[in-house]
């Protein structure tokens, strides 16, 4: 089967051709980070209409980099929830109108089941596994026994762990989107010693807490005499990230001890993460574990990631209807009620 699949939930518009959910013909990603660098983080209004000018030409080129014509397609697979409603609507209003052109079935997927399954078209991985999405909207744990079987076992209370990044970022005065920025200053420096807390790490439950983590840089930002110089920047950035490497690897071991499972996949824009990445593999390698990382371009928002499901609904006779509509918030444990 042969796919279009669409993303379209943020600041990033991506297009995808995909063979039978495995083999990646093209991945194309129009990033508008530019565009809303100057005002610190995603200006909904300004992400739709971006999304709306480059939708169609990125579609175009994604088929042209396959060397795929449309009549060629069995399916369109679509970014249906969560994200912004505005952005994500120019994604699935293209892809209601791809589909009906070229008469084929349409399916609107999870953006988070995407980022999961993404390591599927790199490394398979055998379920059941245990699911860390860690992004820019989410630090959700789950447990994985297969596509659309998801049960949530842990997730914040408040910040998800790539909005403490930005947000640390910005205190720090440094550019949107700030976590790439603050593992680059954290690998090229040392803590100095700062060291911030875990929240709920303490906590016997999976729960995480970001926003205290974010609070206590602001306070040792205001007990400095002076405004930090490029040094304690970066070393500020190091203590940051050690902390919250911390907390999301140590509460990712504890929930795979407590499920049983011995394969991990860490999914979403802050797998990026190359501290994390480190420390997960060391801690694998101790406990003879598997963690998984798709490679960066497939953690961060992409179209290829939702053809997993994407094909795997289609294929069992699975399609969403043309009124189908966009979703801001949608649990992920019911990724697969098509009803
Ligand atoms: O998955 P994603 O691309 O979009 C969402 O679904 O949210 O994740 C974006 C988030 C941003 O908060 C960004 O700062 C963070 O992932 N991120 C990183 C890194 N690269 C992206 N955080 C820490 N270290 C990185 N290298
Ligand atoms: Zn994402």
């Amino acid at each position: 089967m042969l796919l279009l699949a669409l993303e379209s939930s943020c600041d990033e518009t991506a297009a995808a051709v995909v063979r039978d959910g495995r083999e990646v013909l093209a991945n194309l990603i129009a990033s508008q980070v530019d565009l809303h660098a100057v005002y610190g983080g995603v200006v909904p209004e300004l992400a739709s209409r971006r999304h709306l000018e480059v939708i169609n030409p990125l579609v175009a080129e994604a088929l042209k980099t396959a060397a795929i014509s449309s009549s060629e397609l069995d399916g369109v697979v679509v970014t249906r929830g969560p994200g912004l409603v505005g952005a994500l609507l120019v994604g699935l209003s293209f892809a209601k109108a791809f589909a009906y052109a070229q008469q084929i079935p349409l399916v609107g997927v999870h953006h988070i089941e995407g980022h999961i399954l993404a390591i599927q078209l790199e490394t398979p991985v055998e379920y059941p596994f245990l699911a860390a999405a860690v992004s820019g909207g989410h630090t959700h744990l789950f447990r994985v026994d297969g596509i659309g079987r998801y049960r949530l076992l842990g997730r914040t209370v408040d910040d998800a762990a790539g909005e403490a990044f930005d947000k640390v970022a910005k205190m720090l005065g440094l550019p949107y989107p700030g976590g790439p920025v603050i593992d680059k200053l954290a690998a090229g420096s040392d803590d100095g010693g700062i060291v911030f807390p875990r929240p709920m790490l303490k906590k016997k439950n999976l729960d995480f807490s970001f926003s205290g983590m974010k609070t206590s840089v602001l306070n040792y930002l205001h007990n400095l005499d002076s405004p930090p110089d490029e040094q304690q920047i970066a070393q500020i950035s190091a203590a940051f990230q050690a902390a919250a490497v911390d907390v999301i690897t140590q509460k990712t071991l504890r929930a795979a001890e407590q499920e049983n499972l011995k394969r991990i996949v860490v999914a979403g824009g802050v797998a990026c993460n190359s501290g994390l990445r480190q420390r997960f593999a060391e801690l694998a390698q101790q406990r003879t574990l598997q963690v998984h990382f798709p490679s960066p371009l497939l953690c961060a928002d992409n179209a290829a990631m939702l053809a997993v499901g994407g094909d795997h609904y289609l294929s069992q006779g699975i399609r969403s209807e043309l009124d189908l509509n966009a979703v801001s918030s949608w649990p992920l444990e019911q990724a697969a009620d098509f009803s």
